[in-house]
């Protein structure tokens, strides 16, 4: 597959909404050309979009189901509107008619695409598609106006040649510069120009040369970060434990194996750093002497003597001069007392406490997070990890912005 110099749309889900315009027929093409970008695409069809283009074009073209009804029991069973909403790492709707404009300005939930914007975190673009009379219509303006007044992305119009024969604005924007502007939602240069150092995944500590002491993190919440950071504008170095993940565009990984060598990978780096973020699990103990031959089973009972790892975050944070710091505090219980324990001994700026167990955590998809830092807690809710990293980078650089200017 092409994948074009800007990647930012590999990996991202995105909900395209196709509504009862004539344009219909170019969301053929922007499907296309967003799967070319690498993003994995899901269409919603409003009854007045399938009047001007069948289910079946946008199923072949976006290789998944088309979504088109709100009460369903069989559609809402296979992916309900509130997983839709979930799903979506941004909502496109191209075209949008001056009716779905006016339905959403309304907050309607009425149908899927109504329904599925109202539920969404997910940022929502709309390209208008309309008679110029319509566009110009002063009841389309207002509802456009409360829309971008509440973060909803107008794309477009433009002006030009259009179906029913007159001149003017009111033309959807063209497939290609859709998808840039849609790439563009998620470059959003919150930490353009710092340097963003990561911990990722799990360590492994030697017992001998085929065994280790390990734990069960995938990385991939860190992977996630990074990549929300370098969207973000930020350059970032993610040092990783052992992982099956691929390093995300524009991050520059080095790989360790042991909590000692992470810890030299990181303090290496860490006073040229803006900003850290310890995601990784870093094994606590590491045993004392690793035995250089295979241990072989000679005795019923076997005991490893295990000795402290150096703490990587909490050195980190003492660092003169050192980077805004930010901890994961993983826990089964106590979650708040816990976090805010681990933040206020390890002097950190932030720390990003996630319950484990009961579906979530270390090797589930989603996740969620309570954000603690000095001034209190925000709560990011239960969200695909790549949607979370991205709310929490964003949470980042508005602390380290503010850190900043009480230093200026
Ligand atoms: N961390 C680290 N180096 C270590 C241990 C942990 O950098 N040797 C970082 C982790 O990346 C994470 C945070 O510290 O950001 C977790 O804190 P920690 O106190 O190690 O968590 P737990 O082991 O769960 O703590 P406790 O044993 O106190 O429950």
């Amino acid at each position: 597959m092409h994948i074009p110099a800007n990647k930012s749309l590999v990996n991202k889900h995105i909900l395209l909404g196709v509504t009862g315009s004539i344009a219909a027929y170019k969301a053929a093409e922007l499907v296309r050309r967003l799967r070319e970008s690498g993003a994995e695409v899901r269409v919603v069809l409003s009854a007045g979009g399938a009047e001007f283009v069948t289910p079946l074009t946008f199923q072949a073209l976006s290789g998944n189901p088309v979504h088109s009804e709100l009460l369903d029991t069989e559609a809402e069973a296979a992916m309900g509107h509130i997983e839709l909403a979930r799903w979506a790492d941004a909502v496109v709707i191209a075209p949008a008619s001056a009716n779905v404009i006016a339905r959403l300005t309304q907050g309607r939930a009425d149908d899927l695409l109504a329904a599925v914007c109202l539920a969404t975190e997910a940022p929502v673009a709309v390209a208008p598609a309309m008679n110029q009379q319509m566009w110009a219509n002063a009841a389309t303006q207002d509802n456009l106006q409360q829309l971008r007044a509440r973060g909803v992305h107008p794309f477009g119009p433009t002006e030009g040649g259009q179906a029913c024969g007159e001149t003017g604005p009111g033309r959807m924007l063209e497939a290609a510069d859709i998808v840039r502007r849609t790439a563009e939602l998620f470059d959003t240069g919150a930490l353009a120009g710092l340097r963003v150092l990561i911990t990722a995944g799990p360590t492994q500590e030697a017992i001998d040369p085929v065994r280790y002491l390990s734990n069960r993190s995938s990385g991939r919440m860190g992977y996630a970060v990074a990549q929300a950071a370098a969207e973000a504008g930020a350059h970032v170095t993610l040092v990783s434990g052992p992982t099956a993940l691929a390093t995300p565009p524009r991050v520059e990984r080095i790989d360790v194996r042991s909590a000692e060598e992470m810890h030299a990978a990181v303090l290496g780096r860490a006073t040229d750093a803006d900003i850290f973020i310890a995601s990784a699990a870093v094994a606590d103990y590491r045993p004392a002497a690793p035995s250089e031959q295979k241990i072989k089973k000679t005795t019923d009972t076997l005991s490893l003597e295990l000795v402290r790892n150096p703490d990587i975050l909490a050195e980190v944070a003492a660092l003169p001069g050192g980077p805004f710091t930010v901890g994961f505090a993983a826990e089964t219980a106590n979650l708040l007392e816990y976090a805010r324990d681990k933040l206020a001994r390890k002097d950190l700026d932030m720390i990003a406490a996630n319950r484990v167990g009961g579906g979530l955590g270390f090797e589930a998809e989603e996740n969620a997070l309570s954000v603690i830092d000095a001034n209190g807690v925000t709560e990011l809710t239960q969200a695909p990890k790549a949607q979370l990293a991205r709310r929490l980078t964003a949470l980042i650089a508005e602390h380290f912005r503010r850190r900043s200017e009480c230093f200026l």
